[in-house]
């Protein structure tokens, strides 16, 4: 697996040897930040491995989440009482702490969703029956979490516009020559492409994607999920019109995200939905409608989820992630190298640049049976066809086994990984 365009890997996890001029990442002062990892699963120390699916929490995040329903319990943007004063305060903190993550260029380019589904769903309801009309093209790649087909899909029934997809290869790659290709033969508006795959780690050429989206007159949306918690992402130095993601595969809580729109664009856009906290006035004459971010944020949001997201921002701010990027990229190598010097294991995603989730099959055993097995050593994975079941299709397989990892995984994680697929493999030869 080749590193290019990532952090080098070099010093990671315990037991290896420093690279010259580069700060080691310490893991295990990271580790002690995060609760559930001081738990005994099945009679063992948890050996989290599915961060992809949903990351742990550090304990800030949970004190933050704590806060709000025990202090600061108001409802935002409402009252003058202090405690509802305290979280507008936090909520909107919570957003310039995100225009800051992503490089955003204002504020009001954030608007907070219950993840990554809804902001896609958001951009298909507000930008698609908006803008495109029947016989218009959305681009998609056959690497898509269902997330990121079906709301096209529907689309598609509702206007008739059509899906096109970029197919991948057998290592799991797309083909920046195919998407120009398929942009050349017309009528594309629309690139939505996964930035990292969530069933094979597969890192796309996210900034050569927007740019060709833009060359031909098309619109591009990102899908962040998987990549934000491990590459550093810069959204105007990808030239990208949207970008959707979710707090809690960052270490914050679930039923939060956000989806950032280019400022002329989104500002451009109907409302999603109507209802309080949206409007500038109400008549029975007619509505008119509040500024961005409010116009996409209409009812009471998920609060304390936001407040949480900003204080898992807080504590990503607070490590040095150049590091920890190394960290989790040497593990990556370890684990993959590791898998594959098993006989009777095959790595599904073969990708030259991949990152977060490493997908297998074994030849002995159905990836629901590696999953129970390996669960009963206390190692956490995630086994079906990772709602992306075109993936699966492309390689004939009906579901890997997936691990993934998160800032606080070690070495010795993938240790235990490995001798557990070594116990299921011994159980079913
Ligand atoms: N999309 C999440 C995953 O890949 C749930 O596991």
């Amino acid at each position: 697996m080749s590193t290019q365009g990532l952090p080098e890997a070099g010093t990671a996890g315990a037991g290896a040897p420093g690279r010259a001029g580069a700060k080691a990442f310490d893991v295990q002062r990271v580790r002690a930040d995060f609760p559930a990892l001081r738990q005994i699963v099945r009679g063992k120390p948890l050996i989290y491995l599915d961060s992809a699916a949903t990351a742990l929490k550090p304990q800030c995040v949970l004190d933050a989440v704590n806060q709000v329903y025990a202090r600061d319990c108001g409802n935002i943007h409402r009252a003058v009482h202090l405690p509802s004063q305290r979280a507008t305060q936090s909520f909107e903190a919570a957003r310039e702490k995100l225009q800051a993550f992503l490089g955003a260029a204002r504020p009001e380019e954030v608007i907070f969703t219950s993840g990554t589904t809804q902001s896609i769903n958001m951009v298909a309801h507000c930008f698609g029956r908006a803008r495109l009309k029947a016989g218009d093209k959305i681009l998609v790649t056959g690497l898509e979490h269902h997330s990121n087909i079906v709301p096209w899909q529907m689309l598609c029934q509702a206007i008739g516009t059509e899906l096109v997809v970029a197919e991948i290869d057998e290592r799991g790659e797309v083909s920046l020559q195919d998407i120009e290709d398929k942009l050349k033969a017309g009528g594309i508006k629309l690139v939505a492409f996964a930035h990292v795959s969530n069933a094979l780690g597969t890192i796309l050429p996210a900034r050569e994607i927007c740019a060709l989206a833009r060359e031909y007159g098309a619109v591009s949306l990102a899908d962040g999920a998987q990549a934000a918690p491990h590459l550093a992402v810069d959204v105007q130095a990808l030239g990208c019109d949207f970008y959707a993601l979710s707090a809690h595969k960052l270490y914050g809580p679930t039923g939060v995200g956000a989806l950032y729109g280019r400022f002329e664009l989104l500002d451009s856009l109907p409302p999603y939905q109507g209802g309080g906290d949206m409007i500038r006035s109400v008549s029975f004459a007619g509505t008119t409608y509040a500024a961005l971010p409010n116009r996409l944020e209409a009812g009471t949001p998920n609060i304390a989820g936001v407040i949480g997201f900003g204080a898992a921002l807080d504590y990503l701010a607070s490590l040095d992630l150049d590091a920890a990027r190394r960290h989790e990229q040497e593990l990556f190598r370890y684990a993959d190298e590791g898998l594959r010097a098993i006989d009777g294991v095959r790595r599904i995603g073969t990708a030259d640049k991949a990152c977060g989730a490493l997908s297998f099959v074994m030849d002995a055993a159905h990836p629901h049976d590696i999953g129970t097995v390996v669960d009963m050593e206390g190692v956490a994975l995630r086994t079906g066809h990772h709602c992306a079941q075109p993936v699966m299709t492309k390689f004939a397989i009906p579901a890997t086994a997936r691990a993934s990892l998160g800032i606080y995984n070690n070495r010795a994680d993938i240790d235990a990984l490995l001798a557990s697929v070594r116990v299921v493999k011994e159980m079913f030869s």
